[in-house]
This record gives C-alpha cells, sequence and structure tokens, in this order.
C-alpha cells in the first residue's frame, strides 16, 4: 500500500513529465487537479493529501506558528514523500515528477529538493518560504525550479523567498524567480507563468 492518500491521473501526453501536485494548508488530493490541468494539459498527474492535521486541516509537515516550522517534521515528512514518490513511480510507470507546490505543498517540495535531491525532476514552486533554517549544501546541477512569489504577499517576506532562490542557485539549479503583483493567494499570472515555463520543459 502506498504511503499518502492520493489521486492518480494518467496522461495522454507522453513528452510531458509527470506533475506532483502538492496543496496547501487545508487543502486536499483534489485541490490541485485543476490547476494541474490547466498548466499541463495531458500531463499524468499525482496529487497527495498532506498528512499532518492542523486543527483538522491537512498538511505536509507541523508548524510550530505560521511561518515557524517544526524541523524534526520537514525532515521525516520530506523522508517519507521522496519514499513515496519512488513507490509511485514503479506502480504507476513514471519518470522522475515535477513539483507543483502551493504554499505549504512549495515548502515541502522544497525541503525535498534540499534533502533528496535526484527524487523531482524540477518544480513550480507557488508562494515557497525557506523549510529549514540551516539548508544542507546539494547540488542540484541543472535542475529546472520555478518560484513564483507575490509582492504583497502577508506570510512569505520577499527577502526569505529570495534568499531561497539563491540557495538553489548556489545548488547550481536553473532557478526563475519571478514576484507578481499578488498577495499569498495564487492569481491568473501564476496560471499563466506556470504553463508557459512547464511547455519551456517538453
Ligand atoms: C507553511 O506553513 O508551510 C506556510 O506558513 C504556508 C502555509 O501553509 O500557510
Amino acid at each position: 500500500k502506498l504511503g499518502f492518500v492520493h489521486r492518480f491521473e494518467a496522461g495522454t501526453a507522453s513528452h510531458r513529465p509527470p506533475l506532483l501536485l502538492l496543496h496547501g494548508t487545508g487543502g486536499d488530493e483534489s485541490d490541485l487537479l485543476p490547476l494541474g490541468r490547466a498548466v499541463a494539459p495531458g500531463a499524468a498527474l499525482l496529487s497527495l493529501r498532506g498528512p499532518e492535521l492542523e486543527n483538522g486541516m491537512p498538511r505536509f509537515f507541523r508548524r510550530l506558528a505560521e511561518g515557524v516550522f517544526d524541523e524534526d517534521s520537514v525532515r521525516r515528512r520530506a523522508a517519507d514523500l521522496a519514499a513515496f514518490i519512488g513507490q509511485a513511480r514503479t506502480a504507476y510507470g513514471l519518470p522522475a515528477p515535477v513539483a507543483l507546490g502551493f504554499s505549504n505543498g512549495a515548502n515541502i517540495a522544497a525541503a525535498v529538493l534540499l534533502l533528496h535531491p535526484g527524487v523531482l525532476a524540477g518544480a513550480v514552486l507557488l508562494r515557497p518560504m525557506m523549510p529549514l533554517a540551516d539548508p544542507p549544501a546539494v547540488a542540484l546541477d541543472g535542475l529546472p525550479i520555478l518560484m513564483l512569489s507575490g509582492a504583497q504577499d502577508p506570510i512569505v517576506p520577499e527577502a526569505n523567498a529570495r534568499a531561497l532562490a539563491e540557495v538553489f542557485r548556489r545548488a547550481g539549479a536553473r532557478v526563475e524567480h519571478t514576484i507578481l503583483p499578488a498577495g499569498h493567494g495564487l492569481s491568473q499570472g501564476d496560471v499563466t507563468a506556470a504553463e508557459a515555463w512547464i511547455a519551456g520543459l517538453a
């Protein structure tokens, strides 16, 4: 049995990498399916539910307060997610996926990139922040990463998102970081930018 509650939709466009969909706090495995279909038509979609509950709201790791993370939980859940990706690839016959994560889902994807390089083929991180106070040195040679931040995001300070982009760049990743005129919530600009970036991968 695979370790995360999830939904899988087989793809029809074999040139597209599968997308690993990771929702924000309070979402579930159905939340990001429409976004995934919009930004990567025909791609296989593997959409997960976060295994932690915060007042009934699914998350991918625990936090002590908004923006203050339980780093033991970040590490444990990043390892669980990395293991799950391997199992799901075998079960569904998939190449390495590109993560598409929003908010808490973007943060666990960032943690997987830093702690388990090689598991993801790339990542679209929507409103991400630094998941670990002291990120490990890692080699992400050429890995494509798109980060979309919101200029008016009340949860993620711009400097925090820029620092995360810098960590990925120092690791050798091919990082595109765009600050959109948006808050923490997603905007049409996110959909347009993510779609164009994903189209450039294939
Ligand atoms: C987090 O907890 O990962 C961030 O505060 C974003 C959120 O989920 O609200």
